[in-house]
């Protein structure tokens, strides 16, 4: 069938909506009506280039929700209107050392994941634009009114929640949620700093409010983000991570951060050399923000990080395990702890995807949402 989807044609590029064909579910797959999609940051990295993909013409969106309109033969446990959230960093085998270890989300098979072909069949495609193959963005294409994927990378909600703001749990509350949670070893009491108060950093704001911890600093240039963060918990703010650093030191006894998690939008050596700056011995630096893949040379002293015995730890999706944290965060919204109708600031048709990457440049949502089906 044809299908609307946002694509880019090629690198650097902007996402442009065209009339794609999108195949039919094979057998462990469904095609899915998509209802929303979270314009996440990744996305515009791979429109920039910054992060390379294995096929172009390219399309993207790996957070979203949808329904359940064909499923593939030979497809247990699906029906056709069953309401999903997409989890882009699945599918995964659920049999290597990874998914045996409840770490699904650095499943050897979910290496390719940025080939834009079947995890399970190199080469196979599901999209095709004037009959060449398109890549899917994680396996899953969001920016799609409908999009055909593997079952396994997707996690069926109930239907009485609100299908569009779930749409934001595959990537944007789980990475930031889980940069505190489970990946910073902050206790309560402690003093945490978010450096980049975007869709990602807001929600590490929710994660270390979740975990008790004392004083919650947030940084970002722009002070719409910092009134947001007020609102969702943090108690300090600033502009610039030399200021939040400085404050961390003045509470602590000149000790610094017990934990800093980078969130920026395009994070460069130079943002985890100045991040580095703020923990305390023992602190952990959680590295969130992705720019240019290849980027190296922060500066990291040597001498200061073994002899101060810190830790620099890295994150895919906030080391949340979807079949088990996406349940969860679910309860944690339903119970009023998690707020996720408040992380949305605009709602935008997918011929405005272009236009919603530079809102988001331009610091004006905390996060956008594609509202497919746009009245
Ligand atoms: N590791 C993962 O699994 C994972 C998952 C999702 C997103 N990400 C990455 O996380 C990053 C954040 O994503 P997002 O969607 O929240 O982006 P975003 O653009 O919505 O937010 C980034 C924020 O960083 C702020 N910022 C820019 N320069 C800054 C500076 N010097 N100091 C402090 N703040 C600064 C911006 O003002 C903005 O508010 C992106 O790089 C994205 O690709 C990583
Ligand atoms: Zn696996
Ligand atoms: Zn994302």
């Amino acid at each position: 069938m044809q299908t609307r989807s946002a694509i880019v044609h090629s690198v650097p590029g902007k996402y442009e909506v065209v009339d794609l064909e999108l195949e039919e579910p094979r057998q462990g797959e469904l095609m899915v009506e998509v209802a929303a999609a979270g314009l996440c940051h990744t996305d515009d990295h791979v429109a920039t280039g910054d992060m390379p993909v294995g096929k172009y013409p390219w399309c993207g969106g790996h957070e979203g929700s949808g329904v359940v309109v064909q499923v593939g033969p030979n497809t247990p446990g699906w029906r056709e209107g069953d309401h999903l959230v997409f989890s882009p960093t699945g599918p995964f085998c659920g049999r290597c050392r990874w998914c045996a270890s409840g770490y699904s989300t650095l499943c050897d098979s979910a290496a390719n994941l940025l080939d834009g072909d079947r995890w399970d069949e190199p080469g196979s495609f599901r999209m095709t634009l004037d009959g060449q193959p398109v890549g899917q963005m994680c396996g899953v294409s969001t920016f799609s009114a409908h999009t055909t994927v593997a079952a396994e990378a997707c996690l069926k909600v109930d239907d009485d929640l609100p299908l569009d703001v779930l749409g934001i749990l595959g990537c944007c509350v789980g990475t930031g949620w889980g940069s505190v949670v489970n990946c910073s070893g902050a206790r309560p009491g402690d003093t945490v700093i978010i450096m980049g108060i975007g869709g990602i950093g807001i929600n590490a704001v929710q994660g270390a409010k979740h975990i008790s911890a004392g004083t919650i600093i947030a940084v970002d240039p722009v002070a719409f983000k910092l009134r947001k963060a007020r609102e969702f918990g943090a108690t300090h703010t600033f502009a610039s991570i030399e200021e939040a650093g400085e404050f961390a030191r003045s509470v602590t006894g000149g000790h610094g951060a017990d934990a800093t998690i980078v969130t920026v939008g395009v994070t460069t050596p130079e943002h985890v050399s100045q991040a580095y700056t703020t923990i305390r011995k023992m602190g952990t630096l959680v590295l969130t923000g992705l720019g240019d893949l290849s980027a190296a040379g922060a500066r990291i002293p040597l001498g200061d990080l073994i002899l101060g015995q810190k830790r620099i730890q890295g994150n895919i999706y906030g080391a949340c395990s979807p079949g088990r944290d996406i349940p969860r965060q679910i309860q944690m919204y339903r119970d009023g702890v998690l707020k996720l109708d408040e992380l949305i600031t605009t709602r935008y048709p997918l011929d405005d995807v272009a236009r919603a990457y530079e809102d988001m440049h331009a610091g004006k949502n905390l996060r956008g949402l594609v509202v497919h089906n746009w009245a």
